[in-house]
């Protein structure tokens, strides 16, 4: 029988992700549930090393399932990253009675978890990023409402790129991964989605695709490009360039992080903070939840970490065939 935790911590780290305050919630309120004392730690590791700690009762966490962002904030923090960080960090959650600990957050967030894991605190990571970069989980917290925020937005640009019959290069988030891009690129009907994970510098083609288009007698072309290939600007004008129709860039941006989380966010976060809680309540560490196979599941963090995630090859060939 693993020893009873009695107070546990919770922190958000790394970019943050609409839905991440349903999954504190319910880390609060399970936690609570289970007869245990939790410590929000404000601004993730950076707030750890500096002490931001407060105590969290069912109140505190009132009030915020349809909340974006975080209420605990998030930060990045390069301290963690070294080991005189990670001891540091490790010898301040014993001295606040902080026997395990809740990681919200990407992959990065998963490493400091780790880290703390060997040094003797309970660690549970959960996946919180829009970017559903993550290779151990089909859901992180986020990706939903953000492809939704940016779905609706591209609608609107589609809207005025059609009625000026102009080609539009509109950027989406994702610092290395392209699923935003997929989905949006499926979901708003764009003519070219340029992934990070497919992208071969081919502007040639790109621009004779256009041209192709064009001449079947479309009035408007959208590019959704994802933000690890960027470039936006430089490439509406190379577009406007060669094929002559008038081409404007548009970068998303932030806008895709923040805002009410979708239903989908918020269940799914909800389920996945109680998960984490369940797991350090069995005395479990340097573990991540995950959904996989249409359940929730956990995996070793270092079995996560080495876990590769590729786009499905299916799903982006279904997205050039729709996009003729
Ligand atoms: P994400 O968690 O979204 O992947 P980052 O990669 O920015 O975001 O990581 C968030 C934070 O996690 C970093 O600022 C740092 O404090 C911590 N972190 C990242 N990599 C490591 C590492 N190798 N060891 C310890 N902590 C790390
Ligand atoms: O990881 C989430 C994410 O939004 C990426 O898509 C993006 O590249 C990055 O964070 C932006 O981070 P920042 O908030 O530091 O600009």
């Amino acid at each position: 029988m693993a020893n009873k935790i009695n107070t546990i911590g919770v922190l958000t780290s790394g970019g943050d992700a609409p839905g991440m305050n349903a999954a504190i919630r319910a880390v609060v309120r399970i936690a609570l549930s289970k007869g245990m004392k939790v410590k929000g730690i404000q601004r993730g590791y950076s707030g750890l090393l500096n002490e931001e700690i407060i105590d969290m009762d069912a109140i505190s966490v009132a009030d915020i399932i349809q909340r974006g962002g975080t209420i605990l904030y998030t930060a990045r923090c390069e301290e963690m990253r070294t080991p005189e960080g990670q001891k540091k960090a490790a010898d301040i959650c014993k001295k606040h009675g902080i026997e395990g600990l809740v990681v919200i957050g990407g992959d990065g967030s998963f490493q400091g978890a780790q880290k703390l894991a060997h040094l003797g605190i309970n660690t549970i990571g959960v996946p919180g990023t829009i970017d559903l970069d993550i290779a151990c989980t089909d859901y992180t917290i986020g990706f939903d409402t953000a492809v939704n925020t940016a779905m609706e937005a591209i609608d609107k640009i589609r809207d005025t790129s059609t009625s000026h019959e102009r080609c539009s290069v509109i950027e989406v988030m994702g610092r290395s991964a392209g699923y935003i891009a997929l989905w949006c690129g499926i979901a708003n009907g764009a003519e070219d989605i340029l992934l990070p994970e497919r992208w071969n510098g081919e502007e040639d083609k790109l621009i004779n695709h256009i041209k192709e288009t064009h001449a079947k007698g479309k009035k408007h072309h959208i590019v959704i490009n994802a933000e690890g290939i960027g470039n936006s600007q430089a490439l509406a004008t190379k577009i406007e360039k060669e094929t002559g129709m008038e081409t404007r860039a548009t970068i998303l941006g932030h806008l895709q992080r923040g805002g009410s989380p979708t239903c989908k966010d918020r269940v799914y976060a909800s389920l996945m903070g109680a998960y984490a809680v369940d797991l350090l309540a069995k005395g479990e560490s340097n573990r991540v939840v995950a959904y996989a196979n249409g359940k929730y599941v956990d995996y070793e963090i270092d079995e996560a970490l080495a876990m590769k995630k590729d786009i499905d090859e299916y799903q982006y060939d279904v997205s050039k065939h729709l996009a003729r």
